[in-house]
């Protein structure tokens, strides 16, 4: 037995010290680079660590912090099997819980940021708390600060809006075309049963024709993947808007749609704060 199994036997058969907690932390994009240094810090003292992270290495990286390592990805579909992703979610959830009500340091390593377009740190946070536990949140770094760095944008420069695609579609949203706007989980736009996990041409072709109330079809609008190794490089596709449909879209693809119009100076409100439009740079 070498020396790491012996120390993860070992650990399961202490009683462990404290009360039962647990903390979410994200891995950031890419590969063992982008985690902070107090995440990897708790993936390290934790006595169990679940992960949903997006390949194989990063997942080995995991275990090599802390061998006490289970996979949330089990809970997804099996092939052939139709299951809605809420039931993932609760049943992830409740593994998560279950470990907590045992006494358990447990820490939960998600891709990116934790809490950003994630629904299972949110939702287990709020159950541990409601049954006493401590529970908690460190962040990380999102597809979306990997999409600012690589597109070379300030989103602080005109503002910006994201949403989740189907979300965008199925709700009254209203872009705002000064501004930069993101649209998640693009590959699964328009697909409501939460069973499958691609969309298809005539969803996509019915966003873009919703979008066309804001946007000119002829807009150019950015397909973009950040990269998830050190070896890769990000996917930075241009297209216009009307090309969507027939573009080739992953479970990571973000859209991102720039604004069509420059910002417009409020006149009414300079004129409230005595300002002219010729002091503004
Ligand atoms: C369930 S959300 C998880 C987001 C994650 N919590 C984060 O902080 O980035 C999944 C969506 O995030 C975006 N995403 C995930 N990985 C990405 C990547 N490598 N590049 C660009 N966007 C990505 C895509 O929009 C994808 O559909």
């Amino acid at each position: 037995m070498s020396s790491k199994e012996a120390k993860t036997n070992q650990q399961s058969l202490v009683p462990p010290k404290s009360a039962g907690k647990v903390t979410f932390v994200g891995t950031g994009l890419q590969l063992a680079g982008q985690i902070s240094i107090l995440s990897k810090s708790y993936i390290e003292n934790a006595d169990l660590v679940f992960s949903l992270v997006p390949d194989g290495f990063t997942e080995r990286w995991l275990v090599s912090l802390n061998p006490n390592h289970r996979s949330l990805q089990p809970y997804y579909a099996r092939k052939d099997e139709v299951k809605n992703r809420r039931d993932t979610y609760s049943q992830m959830v409740e593994a998560i819980l279950e470990q907590v009500r045992l006494g358990l340091n447990v820490v939960v390593a998600l891709y990116g940021h934790p809490g950003v377009f994630a629904c299972i740190s949110h939702l287990s946070i709020k159950q541990a708390k409601k049954e006493g536990y401590f529970a908690e949140m460190l962040p990380g770094i999102s597809a979306e600060a990997c999409l600012w760095a690589d597109l070379g944008i300030d989103p602080g420069a005109s503002g910006h809006q994201s949403y989740e695609a189907t979300q965008f579609m199925l709700y009254h949203h209203e872009p705002n075309t000064n501004t930069h706007l993101l649209l998640w989980q693009i590959s699964l736009a328009g697909e409501h049963t939460l069973t499958q996990f691609s969309t298809t041409s005539e969803r996509l072709a019915i966003l873009v024709d919703h979008l066309s109330q804001w946007y000119p079809l002829e807009h150019e609008v950015v397909i973009y993947e950040a990269a998830n190794l050190p070896i890769q490089s990000p996917r930075i596709e241009k297209l216009l808007l009307k090309e969507l449909p027939y573009a080739r879209l992953e479970m990571i693809s973000t859209l991102m749609i720039p604004p069509v119009q420059k910002l417009k100076l409020n006149l009414a409100m300079l004129e409230k704060l005595g300002i002219s439009a010729s002091d503004i740079g």
